[in-house]
């Protein structure tokens, strides 16, 4: 479990200090996937930075487990929003990286060579990022963050950049993994949809500074024909609501 209790978190920018995260407290269940969702300059990216150990400057706690934030330690993959791709090394590389700071093989094995195709990267694993669009990028980073087969996955807005065919293929893919692996997952999102089709529990955060404004067990989680239910459509209306207000 991750718990997070008065979590607040400052930026200092000129003279002035700003206020990302405002006593922000959640717990999120080891297992599940917990979509968080929010307006724009809420704090979304900042809880990810703090979550994944990127952010040491923070108020409140925050655990794993019961234990401290520790990147060496645990296995933590991570999606960041501008993909956080190493300049200089190729996409192979790249896609690699998280087994290579585990000291662990970085040649191509079979679950490599099958996320790697499943991305549509497979043709592109010679090139370096800045020979890739957007997109491409983004597949990249969610490569890297699915080969670390991580304990906790943490993903800001990974699926924003495609294109809307390639983004439902790859929303399965990441479901199929979780069904297997059953990962903890925290996912931003900004689409309501994306909320409800990915999240077994979906967290809607306030305007800036963050704060939690409601955790509901999405009840649309793994429903057939999902958007052609009435609990899809009502679930939809009240969320879109509470951003709003
Ligand atoms: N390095 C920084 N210096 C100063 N202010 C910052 C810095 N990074 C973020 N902020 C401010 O902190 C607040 C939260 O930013 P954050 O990036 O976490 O928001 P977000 O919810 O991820 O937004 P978006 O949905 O647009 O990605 C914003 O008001 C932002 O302007
Ligand atoms: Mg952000």
């Amino acid at each position: 479990m991750i718990k997070i209790e008065d979590l607040s978190v400052y930026y200092k920018w000129k003279d002035q200090e700003i206020m990302a995260l405002d006593r922000l407290s959640i717990d999120i269940k080891s297992g599940e996937i917990y979509t968080f969702i929010g307006p724009s300059g809420c704090g979304k990216s900042t809880l990810l930075y703090v979550l994944s150990g990127i952010k040491k400057e923070y108020e409140g706690r925050v655990s794993i487990n019961g234990r401290d934030i520790d990147p060496k330690a645990q296995r933590i993959g991570l999606i960041l929003q501008n993909y956080g791709l190493v300049p200089w090394k190729t996409v192979y590389q790249n896609a690699m990286l998280g087994r290579k700071i585990k000291k662990e093989p970085t040649v191509m094995d079979e679950y490599s060579r099958y996320i790697f195709q499943r991305l549509g990267i497979d043709d592109l694993l010679h090139r370096y990022p800045k020979e890739l669009s957007g997109g491409q990028q983004q597949r990249v980073a969610i490569a890297r963050a699915f080969l670390l087969k991580p304990d906790l996955l943490l993903m800001d807005e990974p699926f924003s950049a495609l294109d809307a065919i390639t983004r439902e293929e790859i929303q399965e893919l990441f479901l199929n993994i979780w069904k297997e692996h059953q990962v903890t997952t925290v996912f931003i999102t900004h689409s309501v949809d994306e909320a409800l089709y990915l999240g077994s529990n979906i967290v809607v955060l306030s305007p800036a500074p963050g704060r939690v404004l409601g955790n509901i067990k999405n009840p649309c989680f793994m429903m057939d024909n999902l958007r052609s239910r009435d609990e899809y459509q009502l679930m939809s209306n009240q969320l879109r609501n509470s951003i709003k207000h």
